[in-house]
């Protein structure tokens, strides 16, 4: 059975969908969720479901991020996750800690990448005029939102979309792809899924 970690920030509403997806006959099973806020919602959502949590307030580090990430990694590395999951985990990463889970940690994005790395995904594709947006599941490599791709899923962006009501389309999608995704890697299939 694979030890999947997941790293949170805030509603942690894809981490649940990929907790519940670990069950059954799935080659998975979620055994930390670790968040750089103490005060994150998935943290409850996670105890909720019987899932180890653990917080370290990034905040008092300051902006020292190899300290952060060294205490980061201490409940990380207790964990002895197989794979990380980056679900909604908003701290930038050094390649410090991007190298030490290299090929075993990966990422969801709301974008269609490499269209719109970064923040504020849903307006820049808005002000672009784009007719579809999406998400993107990746392997987390030291260059931020970039990777290996491991899936995409495409929405159309329809007449009076604002940058909440794209957002709220994609996010449906995204806790589609992320288990799809997960599931694959998990058996060691890299073969990018297309939704
Ligand atoms: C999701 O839309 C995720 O793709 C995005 O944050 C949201 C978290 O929602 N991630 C990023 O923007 C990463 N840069 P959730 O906490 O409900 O899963």
């Amino acid at each position: 059975m694979k030890r999947v970690a997941i790293l949170v920030s805030g509603g942690g509403s894809n981490m649940v969908a990929l907790a519940r997806s670990m069950e059954g006959d799935h080659p998975a099973r979620p055994v930390l969720v670790l968040s750089n806020d103490p005060a994150a919602k998935g943290l409850e959502r996670a105890a909720a479901m019987g899932i180890p949590v653990a917080a370290v307030d990034h905040r008092p580090f300051k902006g020292d991020r190899a300290a952060f990430e060294a205490a980061l990694m201490e409940p990380l590395l207790a964990a002895e996750p197989d794979v990380i999951c980056l679900a909604g985990f908003m701290r930038i990463l050094t390649p410090g800690f991007t190298g030490r889970f290299a090929g075993r940690m990966l990422n969801i994005h709301p974008s269609l990448l490499p269209k719109y790395p970064g923040l504020h995904t849903h307006q820049r594709a808005l002000d672009a005029g784009d007719t579809e947006a999406g998400c993107t599941v990746h392997e987390v490599t030291e260059v931020l939102d970039d990777g290996p791709i491991l899936g995409q899923a495409r929405v159309p962006v329809l007449p009076g979309d604002d940058a909440d009501t794209l957002a709220a389309r994609v996010l449906v999608q995204e806790h589609v792809l992320y288990p799809a995704v997960l599931r694959r890697y998990v058996s060691g299939d890299r073969t990018p899924v297309s939704l």
